[in-house]
């Protein structure tokens, strides 16, 4: 009981010091920055965080094997730095929000919605779009077993497919059907072409798996 009447007792007293000390040290602090334009202050309290921009910044993306160096605004997304910049138009720009997957790419053999993450998030990683996946020569399993299903209608949303199928089919050897479908639930298809693709992905499984 003592001790605890004696840590109220304290109390007030750290605190209205830690309060005063507070306040002192900011208005210190207010005195120097308000010899600062608006614009600079914002630039010294970035360049306190480690913020960078609002200017493009350089960076080096490494896609598909290849070190692409680019200029690009902090805010810019993985999507559009590929897209607009890269001329990688494999993934696709759809809702731009996180809910198709039409922009899927593998960010260190990872599925992730590019339109969902920075370009400057991505910068030492390894980014892998479709057109790193294969070739019309050289299809990769997921890419044969669409064609060989006939696993689209537009397209459109065909990329962002194969992409999350490739990493799904890498970890999910012999996976079923129904596996297939839950492991793709991150994509969506507007022509509703998932009979075809749900065979194509468990057909391509089935061929890692050795069955
Ligand atoms: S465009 Fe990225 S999830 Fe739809
Ligand atoms: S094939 Fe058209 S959106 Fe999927």
């Amino acid at each position: 009981m003592k001790g605890h009447m004696s840590d109220k007792t304290n109390a007030p007293d750290v605190m209205s010091v830690s309060r005063r000390g507070f306040l002192k040290g900011f208005g210190a602090g207010t005195a120097a920055t308000s010899l600062l334009s608006p614009l600079s202050l914002r630039e010294a309290e970035a360049a306190e965080r480690g913020a960078v921009g609002p200017n493009e910044v350089p960076l080096t993306l490494l896609v598909n094997g290849q070190n692409r160096s680019l200029n690009v605004e902090p805010r810019v997304t993985l999507l559009d730095a590929l897209r607009n910049r890269l001329d990688v138009t494999g993934p696709k720009k759809v809702c731009d929000r996180g809910t198709c997957g039409a922009c899927t790419v593998l960010l260190d053999d990872k599925p992730v919605y590019a339109c969902s993450i920075l370009a400057l998030e991505a910068e030492g990683r390894k980014i892998t779009t479709v057109e790193g996946l294969g070739t019309p020569e050289r299809m990769n399993a997921v890419q044969e077993a669409f064609v060989k299903h006939d696993a689209q209608q537009c397209g459109f949303c065909t990329p962002g497919f194969v992409t999350a199928a490739t990493a799904f089919v890498r970890s999910h050897p012999n996976a079923t059907v129904e596996q297939v479908r839950a492991g793709l639930g991150g994509n969506l298809c507007r022509c509703g072409t998932y009979a075809g693709m749900l065979l194509a992905v468990a057909d391509a499984a089935a061929q890692k798996g050795g069955a």
